[in-house]
């Protein structure tokens, strides 16, 4: 997507062929900064400081930090070291553990002077996948607007509802839940979005606002709590979200407060769609209680960030002195709440039949 009229990724190789750049997300939407990684503890460092984060992304992002674990060091023993050091980064993301093993099967057979342009090739690869599938994600969910729109009728906006963020910045480009949501707006149809503000991080107001604003998609951030009053008053056709983690019987889990949108949905008969590449799928597992939920920390809770009317971006703090705060970064919305999945390969129900119907080999 572009920036000011120049086209980014949010990750990529720089001139020089070995150090790789990303956009560091803690400064938006306030300042657009680029960072150079140069070794495995910078990618490690970005994806927990969260410089980085979203689940294809995380993954993008650790794919290339052990490719600059093999240019420092391509021993068993480095390859071991990295591929540990990047996997605890942050537990929720299933894409993380999927980029890991990914280079680690590709590497571990080869010899050490293979290794490095080996997996610089393979984390390439892996970032060039990612856009095609999100790209094919918003081909898919672009049809499901398109009927709502038709429905609706001539001149009327559809309404989306979207929690965190799961747009380009989540992603390499093109995003999970504003994939569909882009593809729309730039064939004319006209879409307005509901931008959760996705306490207690704000991914919402900082940065899912910030990238559809960039490309001119009408939108209004809401408080978190506002969904549900919006949709009693039919106000809100459908809702798309993203997840870090979807079981492969379809329970979905996503940033904390998804379960409450998806639960308000449901009481409304309003459409809850969640957009997922294929490798966000924990085929490990069926039951979404097994997936370990990230607990962050409680500054995160207790105090908010934000930019003063003379221009200085301040932290400041939120409760009573001594209050104790508790953050809980993720939850899980049963299957039965979610009417279909948006992937690459189409949309599926949220089911175990639904998701073996669309990727047969991986059931
Ligand atoms: O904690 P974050 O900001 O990494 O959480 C991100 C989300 O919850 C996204 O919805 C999810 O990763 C989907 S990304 C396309």
């Amino acid at each position: 997507m572009k920036v000011n009229g120049v086209p980014y990724r949010t990750i990529w190789l720089a001139e020089d062929g070995w150090g790789v750049e990303i956009i560091d997300q803690t400064r938006l939407p306030f300042e657009f900064i680029t960072v150079r990684l140069e070794n495995v503890d910078d990618a490690a460092v970005a994806i927990k400081d969260m410089l980085v984060r979203g689940a294809p992304l995380i993954g993008a992002t650790a794919a290339y930090g052990m490719a600059l674990a093999m240019q420092a060091d391509a021993s068993d023993g480095n390859l071991k070291a990295a591929h540990d050091k990047l996997l605890a980064t942050r537990p929720t993301a299933v894409n993380l553990r999927w980029a890991l093993d990914e280079m680690v099967r590709l590497l571990e057979p080869l010899s050490e002077n293979e290794r490095s342009k080996a997996a610089y090739q393979r984390a390439a690869e892996i970032c060039d996948e990612d856009v095609e599938i999100c790209s094919a994600i918003g081909d898919n969910g672009h049809a499901l607007i398109r009927d709502i729109h038709k429905k609706k009728g001539e001149g009327e906006a559809v309404n989306i509802l979207t929690h965190c963020n799961a747009g380009w910045l989540a992603t390499v480009d093109w995003g999970t839940a504003l994939a569909p949501i882009y593809k729309a707006f730039d064939a004319g149809i006209p879409v307005h979005v509901w931008v959760d503000e996705t306490r207690p991080r704000n991914q919402g107001a900082s940065l899912t606002a910030w990238e559809l604003g960039r490309h001119g998609v009408p939108l209004t951030v809401i408080a978190d709590n506002a969904g549900g009053h919006l949709m009693q008053e039919g106000r809100v056709d459908m809702c798309i979200v993203g997840t870090d983690r979807t079981t492969a019987a379809g329970d979905v889990c996503n940033k904390i407060g998804t379960y409450l949108k998806a639960l308000a949905a449901d009481d409304n008969g309003v459409p809850f769609y969640v957009a997922l590449p294929s490798p966000t799928v924990d085929w490990t597992i069926d039951d979404g209680r097994e997936i370990p939920i990230e607990e962050r920390s409680a500054d995160e809770v207790t105090k908010i960030q934000g930019k003063t009317d003379s221009g200085d971006v301040v932290m400041v703090e939120i409760v009573p002195d001594g209050a104790k705060g508790g953050n809980p970064a993720f939850d899980v919305t049963p299957a039965r709440l979610v009417t279909g999945l948006i992937t690459e390969r189409g949309v599926c129900a949220a089911s175990k039949e639904g998701l073996k119907g669309l990727f047969p080999e991986k059931a």
